[in-house]
């Protein structure tokens, strides 16, 4: 089984008349007042959509955004996707035109009067119809309308089987991954089946319940295992630390204890914070950096919010002699500058490191802390998705991949073998 990528598709056997692209990206990007406050997702997809118009498609562009409510009028104000194809024209510097529907007669007429390689068209959110998540069928040809190829560019959302990442490709004769996808596809794969050895792993975040078969999976491919954010503070708590006020998942302890045991058994160094940012409150506008071990409990009155300037030092230093590292979760609550060291300390380190180390980062706050630090296009590679990254080094079979995926008789009925 293969995947076909957008320069694989044998162009010169396409008449240009017949090159109508339906491309689903995850154009899911933060909007404040009407405005694009972060653009990365839609700038990584540009390759794809300049390389369509170079081989004289006309685009039919896709998105959801957000989790709107369905046949909803206020909600269909507030996540209507107007203000993203206005950010995409002016990073292309290239008209959009934009259709205030899915489907139906007025994307016809855009699509009518277009013309190949020049015409963009960007329909409204998907999700305004609850079909979109249903993974209807019918809705599915209907978005598809005429359109002469699938592609899918779409990595944030391949975790969700929805009609335009599943049922739609069944309706195409011609389906492809765009430059995205399929880079998000090696890279990740590499992380998971070829690493590029010694790799290490950072893991933050809350939940260690959320994160536990990525836990497992990277141990089976990382000798060492960093682990900071709140998660650590259950390790710490698993392993009789007294933590003060921190917050711990209670529920968790005994996993944390069965994963240290399986690290041990495995010859994983799992490495947790030795000392930290504590202060009484999470809008603390000043920390107390306090060790942190059996022997020195955290006062009953602080909580930890961050992790302290010597594990920062221990665990860069252990890092710097990884040749591959994969992170995923900030360090602590990077939101507020007084415990943003951690997180924005280890985005220095992997900037500074960058020729040595392939970093792969992912993760919705973990990306927003290398966005922060300007990084995102310094490091080996900063994953587009969240949800989607997370379930692909779960091992799981994401949706977006499995329907791009083509028998060899289908590769040799395209003339691509
Ligand atoms: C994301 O932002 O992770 C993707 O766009 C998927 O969004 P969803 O979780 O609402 O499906």
């Amino acid at each position: 089984m293969k995947i076909l990528r957008v320069d694989e598709i044998l162009w010169n056997k396409i008449d240009e008349n017949h090159r109508k692209v339906f491309v689903r990206v995850d154009f899911n990007v933060p909007i404040e007042d009407g405005k694009v406050m972060d653009d990365y997702r839609i700038r990584q997809a540009v390759p794809t959509i300049k390389y369509l118009l170079e081989n004289k498609c006309l685009i039919i562009l896709a998105t959801h955004f957000g989790r709107p409510k369905p046949n909803d009028e206020k909600s269909r104000e507030a996540y209507t996707v107007l203000p993203i194809a206005e950010k995409l024209a002016e990073i292309l510097d290239h008209e959009v035109l934009f259709a205030e529907e899915i489907y139906g007669d007025a994307v016809r007429k855009l699509i009518l009067d277009g013309r190949p390689g020049k015409t963009i068209i960007m329909v409204e959110n998907l999700r305004f119809d609850p079909r979109e998540e249903a993974n209807d069928s019918d809705f599915a040809q209907k978005i598809y309308g005429k359109c002469d190829l699938y592609v899918n560019d779409a990595f944030g959302a391949s975790h969700r089987a929805h009609a335009s990442i599943e049922a739609i490709t069944h309706f195409a004769k011609i389906k492809a991954a765009g430059f995205l996808l399929s880079k998000e596809w090696e890279v990740l794969n590499q992380v998971l089946h070829s690493p590029i050895q010694p790799q290490m792993a950072v893991l933050g975040g809350s939940k260690i319940s959320d994160k536990i078969q990525v836990i497992k999976n990277l141990m089976t491919r990382s000798k060492d295992l960093f682990i900071g954010g709140r998660m650590a503070q259950t390790f710490l708590a698993a392993q009789g630390v007294q933590l003060g006020k921190s917050s711990i998942e209670e529920e968790s302890l005994p996993l944390a204890r069965r994963i240290m045991a399986e690290a041990k058994q495995l010859g994983v160094n799992m490495h947790f914070p030795t000392d930290g940012m504590a202060a009484e409150k999470i809008d603390a506008t000043s920390a107390k950096v306090i060790q942190v071990s059996k022997d020195s409990p955290v006062p009953a009155s602080l909580s930890l919010f961050d992790i302290g300037p010597e594990t920062l030092k221990a665990w860069t230093h252990q890092l710097s002699k990884a040749k591959s590292v994969i992170w995923n979760g900030p360090m602590g609550v990077f939101e507020n500058p007084t415990f943003a060291h951690g997180t924005l300390g280890l985005v220095d380190f992997l900037v500074i490191e960058k020729d040595k180390i392939r970093a792969t980062v992912g993760g919705g706050e973990t990306v927003a802390a290398v966005g922060q630090r300007g990084a995102l296009e310094s490091l080996y590679h900063v994953s587009t998705g969240g949800g989607a990254m997370l379930e692909f080094l779960e091992g799981k079979a994401l949706p977006g991949f499995e329907a791009l995926k083509l028998r060899d008789r289908e590769l040799e009925a395209l003339g691509a073998v």
